[in-house]
């Protein structure tokens, strides 16, 4: 089946960051991937913005670079691309300094048809400049968007002061704040999953499932990301990507699936978070952090050994797992695992619905006992949905249960190549559709809940406990789920 390609109307994209690695990696590719497929309007346009003195040119063999680099080669089409980097200009400008403002007037149409987009990939210290200043030289019209970069803030009140600030330019409506998993095909699939399909919404509940698993595993380390030692996995992942798919996997059906109606019942769940405090934080939660492996044949350093001199000894978590609970009649005693990690033994993104156990088995312990059924939602990579359950062993010799799953998996199933997350919602901005952006309410509670368990943890100023790289985290991660009789679902029970 090939997808169905909707043109939007043509915009000025203008993006604050336009030399910086996330423009290189993600937005140019994506936005070339829906230029290939014929979604723009030819007279759409990007305008580039960095402090680096460039000009058109140059931004444009930046854009070409960027796709070489970035985009799978069997979709470099010599036409296309020439006519996809011709969108691109540029301008210099260091935002602290409002003399290099005047030329992005020159830039910008002023024409209804055309909508007008800001993409600040920027620091968040310079939000509140930038949007000053674009309110100020009257940039942002009632239909103008402005797109926000994570990271919102590293606690409640920054992010309560970040939104203060872009809220005196733009209204709620006008605000993209990306979280770039809600964009993940297969995030969105879940969606699908849970309200187009009569027969799983009876079940979704407490009556009958055990627990949920959410797991965001990555190969990759850390980096030399100034950010990350500031941030560490707890803000770096959870509070955001995790806590987001949280919310989809537990929220009430939305009675439309309009932006607010959606976001009112995952800002419910977050709400419903049982604080984690006390005891309850310290049985509760686990970091981690990664020493590397010095072997013959493998050598990959340890977190301490990327960090400069300077963070040499730091106690930032590069792992966290956390048994969460969500205080409401839906999930009452049912808990959430959540985990993520650098440097563990895949990557690998998944969601697991275990249901719980027939109350009674009818079969003899020779012939089997039955497993709980489990719902495996793979995010990345081989997305996928995957039903665990029992069969009769095919074949003479009696009754053998067996457990075997029913797999759909999207690679083999769809024959199109399944969209990075910034192609959707780069042009959900352009079309005007929030549904897959975070909004303010929900961005500050998870805040809410993620900051007492910050504050705790640099209280306790222990260290994090060590994992080796390649393996699935501490372990202690392994006791906090196998201490209430459950284990994580990992790579070999496929
Ligand atoms: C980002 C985090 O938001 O998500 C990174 O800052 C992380 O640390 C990345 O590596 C993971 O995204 P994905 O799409 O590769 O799973």
């Amino acid at each position: 089946m090939s997808s169905r390609v909707i043109p939007v109307r043509p915009f000025d994209y203008v993006v604050f960051g336009a030399t910086g690695d996330l423009t290189k990696r993600k937005l140019i590719p994506a936005l070339y991937y829906r230029f290939k497929a014929g979604q723009f309007d030819l007279r759409s346009r990007i305008i580039g913005i960095s402090r680096s003195p460039l000009d058109d040119k140059k931004m444009q063999e930046i854009a070409r670079v960027s796709i070489q680099k970035h985009v799978d080669e069997i979709y470099h089409d010599a036409d296309v691309i020439d006519q996809f980097v011709s969108c691109f200009s540029y301008v210099s400008n260091d935002v602290t300094n409002k003399e290099g403002w005047t030329e992005i007037s020159e830039k910008l149409r002023d024409d209804k048809e055309v909508v007008r987009a800001f993409y600040l990939a920027v620091a968040p210290n310079l939000f509140a400049p930038i949007c000053e200043y674009l309110k100020g030289k009257n940039y942002c019209r009632d239909d103008a968007r402005v797109v926000l970069e994570k990271p919102l803030g590293h606690d409640l009140a920054s992010s309560v002061q970040i939104n203060d600030a872009v809220g005196e330019a733009f209204s709620e409506d006008q605000i993209y704040r990306i979280d770039h998993y809600l964009g993940k095909e297969t995030v969105q699939n879940l969606l699908a999953l849970r309200f187009a399909n009569a027969m799983f919404e009876p079940i979704w509940n407490a009556a009958h499932i055990d627990h949920v698993q959410i797991s965001v595993a990555e190969s990759v380390g850390a980096g030399t990301r100034g950010y990350y030692d500031e941030a560490g996995a707890l803000r770096d992942m959870i509070q955001n990507h995790i806590l987001q798919l949280l919310c989809l996997v537990a929220m009430e059906p939305p009675a439309s699936n309009k932006p607010n109606a959606l976001r009112d019942e995952k800002l419910k769940v977050l709400r419903s978070l049982k604080p984690l405090v006390g005891d309850d934080l310290k049985k509760n939660t686990v970091r981690g952090q990664y020493r590397g492996v010095r072997a013959e044949t493998v050598e990959v350093a340890s977190y301490q050994d990327e960090l400069p001199d300077n963070l040499k000894g730091s106690h930032t978590e590069t792992f966290v797992a956390i048994k969460a609970e969500i205080e409401n009649w839906r999930w009452s005693g049912v808990p959430f695992y959540i985990r993520t990690g650098k440097r563990l033994a895949a990557r690998m993104s998944e969601i697991v619905i275990q249901f719980r156990k027939v109350p009674h088995s009818i079969f003899s312990k020779d012939q089997g006992r039955p497993s709980a059924n489990k719902l495996v939602i793979r995010l990345q990579p081989d997305e996928g949905v995957k039903l665990f359950m029992m069969i009769k062993d095919p074949g003479p010799g009696g009754m053998r249960l067996r457990e075997v799953h029913l797999n759909l998996s999207f690679a083999d199933t769809f024959e199109d190549r399944v969209p990075e997350a910034y192609e959707r919602l780069l042009l959900d901005v352009i079309r005007g559709d929030q549904t897959l952006f975070m909004r303010r309410d929900e961005l500050e509670e998870a805040w809410k809940w993620i900051d007492p368990i910050r504050a705790a943890w640099d209280e306790m100023r222990e260290a994090p406990q060590p994992y080796t790289v390649g393996t699935w985290g501490p372990t202690s991660s392994v006791a906090l789920i196998e201490r209430d009789g459950r284990t994580w679902h990992e790579e070999s029970d496929y």
